[in-house]
């Protein structure tokens, strides 16, 4: 099939990358000329596990190809993704701008054929028929335009002023020729870290649609993934609903995931104050069927670039549909001040933390990632300076990153040279190398000996025996 991804990010580029591999013939479309350009020599921008060797392969099959401009993408396309970011504007609603952009673009360059056009971007439930009216607008523009071209060619030959069509009085080229669509939603639940592996294994294919055509023409692009999951012995399954539900599917996942996580640092606070440890209560309730053992990890909360804005949309339409969704505003209330625990921590043993040394371990919202968007890591560095202490921060793969968003630390090139001479080290992100570092070695460059781990992934019991000050969440 042919197939355009428009929005080449985490989620684009994955996406596009997985459908060439599944045998499509795949165009990749991005605004950000300079992302298109180090991608067709080869640079894959983000680091994901096993994407880069897969970008090289596709591109060599010829499958992949990445583009910047509409007119190369769309005008074969049979199915078109739009996999644009929808980041929160100030009062929580999700930021459009870029799904108008998309939506509008594709109207203007779509080809005769029968084409789907699928919001993989999480959109506020309804986008979809907000989608459909945008790219039928850019149709009829593009209608508009073509149809007053041959006067334009007159008006030039002649020397004349070159007429401008006005709204409104848009005359359609051959009514067969019209653009045929359908809007699919088909949200997208890959994760940062293991995206690719997530891509080509979901747990289940989530469809809305309003046409069987549609929905034909989703079960086609979709025909090698699930043959593949099958040869594997799994089964995926193919969820068809309407677009609405398919909308909040993803909201609904995310925001419990979410409550997941601020449920268990709640449990985890209690914990401490009654000397219970979070990590053996997990162990007790994980074994329920009903609860289940993921996500519920205690630590310094969820941050990333869906959690944080999902939420807010999510809220967000509650109220602009008249309804206080107070379970999820409390979610988000406990995961704010989840973030300052580890400050909290600090502060209860090292009584001043101006003018010490405080080393953060790991940057990225989540290993596995380079992704900085809304990482607590960012929170806690500036509130650590402005406390007046001396932030030292290291981390495997987000250290541009960390650079272009201007953490306020001193970025260090490995975990013992940001921990030269530091009064106390937070562990942030759980990178697996911070559970298996050289203890004496780090024992010696350090000034005070406080490890306080923001995700009670190292062992206490060595720590202790190796002669640091341990100090977890809920335990
Ligand atoms: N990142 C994730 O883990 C994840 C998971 C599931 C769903 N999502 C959702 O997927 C969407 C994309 O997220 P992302 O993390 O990939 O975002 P991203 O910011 O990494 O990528 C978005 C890309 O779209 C491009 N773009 C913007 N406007 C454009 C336009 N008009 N035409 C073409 N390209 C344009 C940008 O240049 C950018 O490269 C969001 O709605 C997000 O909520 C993300």
């Amino acid at each position: 099939m042919q197939i355009t991804v428009v929005g080449t990010g985490y989620v684009g580029l994955v996406t596009g990358t997985c459908l060439a591999q599944l045998g499509h013939q795949v165009t990749c479309l991005d605004v950000d000329h300079a992302k298109i350009l180090a991608l067709r020599a080869g640079k894959v921008p983000i680091f994901e596990p096993g994407l880069e060797p897969l970008v090289h392969g596709q591109q060599a099959s010829g499958r992949l190809q990445f583009v910047d401009n509409y007119e190369d993408a769309v005008r074969r396309a049979e199915a078109l993704f739009i996999c644009v970011g929808t980041p929160s504007l100030p009062n929580g609603g999700a930021d459009m701008s870029y799904v108008e952009a998309a939506a509008r673009s594709i109207g203007e360059h779509l080809g005769p054929q029968y084409c789907v056009i699928i919001n993989k971007s999480t959109v506020p439930i309804g986008s979809g028929d907000w989608v459909g009216m945008l790219v039928r607008q850019g149709i009829t523009r593009a209608a508009a335009l073509s149809a007053a071209s041959p006067a334009r060619v007159m008006a030039e030959a002649e020397g004349r002023d070159t007429p401008t069509p006005k709204a409104g009085a848009a005359t359609l080229t051959t009514p067969g020729a019209r653009p045929d669509f359908d809007v699919v939603s088909n949200p997208e639940f890959l994760r940062e870290g293991s995206a690719v592996e997530d891509a080509l294994n979901p747990d289940r294919i989530v469809i809305g649609a309003d046409t069987e055509r549609a929905v034909e023409r989703m079960r086609a692009l979709y025909a090698p993934l699930l043959r593949r999951n099958e040869t594997l012995g799994r089964h995926v399954p193919f969820v068809v609903t309407d677009r609405a539900s398919a909308e909040m599917v993803k909201y609904a996942s995310n925001a419990f995931l979410a409550t997941k996580i601020s449920f268990i640092n709640e449990i985890a606070n209690i914990c401490e104050r009654v000397g219970a440890d979070v990590t053996e209560v997990t162990r007790g309730i994980g074994l329920d069927d009903r609860i289940g053992r993921a996500f519920l990890n205690a630590g310094i909360g969820w941050g990333g670039s869906c959690f944080p804005k999902d939420l807010a949309s999510l809220s967000h339409t509650g109220r602009e549909y008249g309804y206080e969704s107070r379970l999820l505003d409390a979610v988000v209330d406990v995961n704010d001040s989840q973030k300052l625990v580890v400050i909290r921590k600090l502060q209860e043993r090292l009584k001043l933390v101006k003018g010490k040394t405080i080393a953060l371990w790991g940057l990225a919202f989540k290993p596995g990632t380079d992704d900085m968007r809304d990482a607590p890591s960012l929170l806690i560095a500036d509130r650590l300076s402005e406390m007046g202490a001396a932030v030292r921060a290291y981390d495997p793969e987000a250290m541009d990153a960390a650079r272009r968003r201007g953490v306020r630390a001193e970025l260090c090139k490995d975990p013992y040279d940001a921990a030269q001479d530091a009064d106390a080290v937070i562990l942030v992100t759980e990178w697996s190398e911070f559970a298996a570092l050289d203890w004496p070695r780090l024992h010696a460059v350090m000034r005070r000996r406080l490890i306080v781990d923001g995700r009670n992934c190292l062992d206490r019991t060595l720590l202790l025996w190796q002669g640091f000050e341990y100090c977890g969440i809920g335990r």
